[in-house]
Order: structure tokens, then C-alpha cells, then sequence
């Protein structure tokens, strides 16, 4: 198994988040526990880390890493949507600091089974939580490769271009459905040759299907969905003067959380053409972060999967 995740921007976490000892901690997407090794390393001799990951797999991987910890560390399975939750269960009703590191891990990408990348064949799956079964509310499906075989034209292409900003979402997802009509689509190798064929043989510096395969991912994850939850559950939790910080990895995300904290630390929420505030609001941030910090040239050259990383902070007030 490979678990050569080298964590991103780790530094500038650590100086957003200050870990101090008798602090409390989660770290909403623990992965192979880069982060929450770092946290913890900073918060001796007793700070704590409550992890939490939707990958059972992962979850495996980290609880090895950071086992020296013993009871500073507990990692739970779970989605970080439901960190107040959680949280509760360890008796814990408010933390001094939350990371979410949004996406996916190498070793979620570097595994084939997860069918998470067109370069390993594998079953189109890309579920992060791989026990997340049907939708009870929706009935739709929730592998990659039930969506691409399941999913009418117009959806797939609304996926393509909500998810992947795909200009050629409306070709592929033709193109799917013609091919579907020869058996299912049942591997990454197999869907991505399918993509590639229906898009302009133009030279490009990304694979055609990269912003195909996001696009699937994002939706089988519901991880816009998520990440909003988890933003207005993630700021209650944090004590006046606990720093919430954010990684993510593409513009939706980031729009997202750029947004979040804007309103948030907005001072007055009165309609625009109010002559004199008389809302009363009280801004519950300071943003810590006027521009998202991205990673050093020399970062991005040790690990490439830095390179569209980018940092956002907020403080608690
Ligand atoms: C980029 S990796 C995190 C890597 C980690 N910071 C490290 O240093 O190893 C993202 C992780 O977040 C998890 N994840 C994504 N969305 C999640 C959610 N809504 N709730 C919990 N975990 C989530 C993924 O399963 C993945 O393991």
C-alpha cells in the first residue's frame, strides 16, 4: 500500500493554527494523518486531535502513523459534516482549531480499486466512503460507474459542466451514451478512452478526461454539498480565537469558502440601499487571509500535487 502522501502547505497550517498544549483540534479530513502529526507534534506534551475521515482505508493507514500519540489522537469515521456530532461523543463542545484539506489522498488516487484515476485500471467507482450505499432520499446511485451507466444525457452533462467547468460536456455525455448502448462502462481506462475519443484531438497539457473524472468525483462525493455543511458546522465549534482553516484544490471549493468567510465577517447585513445600518450584526470572523496562500515554487517542484493548492483562515471572534 502506498502511503507516500506528503502533506500540503503544512507549515502555513501550523502558523494559522498556533497549536499550543491543552489545545483541542480536528482535523476534518485526517487522510494518512500528515496534518494531525503536525498538529500534534506542536501541541505537546498533551494537546489533542480528533480526526475524522469518510475512508475506512485511511482511517487504517493514520491510526499506524500516529499511534505514539495514544489518547491525544482519536480518529473517528465519519463525514466532517457531522463534526459537532461527533465531537459530542467524546464530550468535547468546543475546539481551538479545524483543518479541512479538501479532495483526495494519494492513496486514494494511487490505489486502482478506488477508480479514482484513468491511470490505473480499475472499477469506476470513486466513492470516499466506500461503504456508502444507495441514497435512500434520492435512489440514485452513488458509484462513478452507476452514474455513467444510469444517468440520462442532459444529466451527465450537467455534471460535466457544473463539476468539471467541461467546455465539452454535451459531446462526452453523447458520446457515453452511444457507447453504452455496446454493454456497461465499467472501468477508468475504459471510461476515459470513451472521453478522450469525444473530445478535439487538440494538444492539451491536461488528459481530456481530467475535468470529466473531478466532475464524477465531486458528484459521487456530494462534496460541494459537504463542504458548505461542514463550513457552517465547523465555525459554531470553535472557541473565540480558534482558527478554521481550509485547502482546497479547485475554484468551486475555493469560491466556496472565500464566500463563507466574507459573509461571515461581514459588519453589517442590511439590504444595500439601507441609509443607516440598523441590522445590528456582528461579524463572528476575522479573515486571516485577504488572498488564499498557495504553495512555493519549491513545494509545488517536491510534490506536484501541491500546485492548485490554495490556503484560506479564519479567526473565531
Ligand atoms: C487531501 S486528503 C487529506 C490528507 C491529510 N491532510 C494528510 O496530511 O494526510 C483528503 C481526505 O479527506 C477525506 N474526506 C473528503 N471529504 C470528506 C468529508 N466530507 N468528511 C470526512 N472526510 C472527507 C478523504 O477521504 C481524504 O482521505
Amino acid at each position: 500500500m502506498n502511503t507516500q502522501h506528503i502533506p500540503v502547505l503544512y507549515d502555513k497550517v501550523v502558523e494559522f493554527l498556533k497549536p499550543k498544549p491543552d489545545g483541542i483540534y480536528i482535523d476534518g479530513t485526517v487522510g494518512l494523518g500528515g496534518h494531525s502529526l503536525a498538529i500534534l507534534k506542536a501541541s505537546a506534551p498533551d494537546g489533542r486531535v480528533i480526526g475524522i475521515d469518510l475512508d475506512v482505508e485511511a482511517l487504517t493507514v493514520a491510526k499506524d502513523r500516529l499511534h505514539a500519540f495514544g489518547g491525544r489522537c482519536s480518529l473517528v469515521n465519519g463525514n466532517f459534516t457531522e463534526m459537532d456530532v461527533l465531537l459530542e461523543r467524546h464530550s468535547v463542545h468546543a475546539v481551538d482549531g479545524i483543518l479541512l484539506d479538501l479532495g483526495v489522498s494519494s492513496l486514494q488516487l494511487d490505489a486502482p480499486h478506488r477508480g479514482f484515476s484513468f491511470n490505473h485500471t480499475g472499477p469506476l467507482d470513486m466513492r470516499m466512503d466506500p461503504r456508502q450505499e444507495l441514497s435512500s432520499e434520492h435512489e440514485t446511485a452513488l458509484t462513478a460507474m452507476q452514474v455513467v451507466n444510469n444517468s440520462t444525457v442532459d444529466v451527465l452533462a450537467d455534471i460535466f459542466k457544473r463539476y468539471g467547468e467541461e467546455r465539452f460536456a454535451k459531446r462526452i455525455a453523447g458520446r457515453i451514451v452511444r457507447a453504452r448502448q455496446q454493454g456497461p462502462i465499467t472501468t477508468t481506462t475504459q471510461f476515459a478512452e470513451i472521453v478522450k475519443q469525444a473530445v478535439p484531438q487538440k494538444a492539451s497539457k491536461i488528459h481530456p478526461a481530467t475535468r470529466v473524472f473531478q466532475a464524477l468525483r465531486i458528484h459521487v462525493n456530494a462534496e460541494l454539498e459537504n463542504l458548505s455543511t461542514g463550513l457552517e458546522v465547523a465555525i459554531p465549534l470553535l472557541k473565540p480565537g480558534g482558527c478554521l482553516c481550509v485547502i482546497t484544490f479547485h475554484s468551486l471549493e475555493d469560491r466556496i469558502v472565500k464566500h463563507c468567510f466574507r459573509t461571515w465577517a461581514r459588519t453589517c447585513i442590511c439590504p444595500p440601499k439601507t441609509p443607516v445600518c440598523i441590522c445590528e450584526h456582528s461579524p463572528s470572523v476575522e479573515v486571516l487571509t485577504r488572498r488564499p496562500v498557495l504553495p512555493s515554487v519549491a513545494e509545488i517542484q517536491q510534490n506536484p500535487r501541491a500546485r492548485s493548492a490554495k490556503l484560506r483562515a479564519a479567526r473565531k471572534l
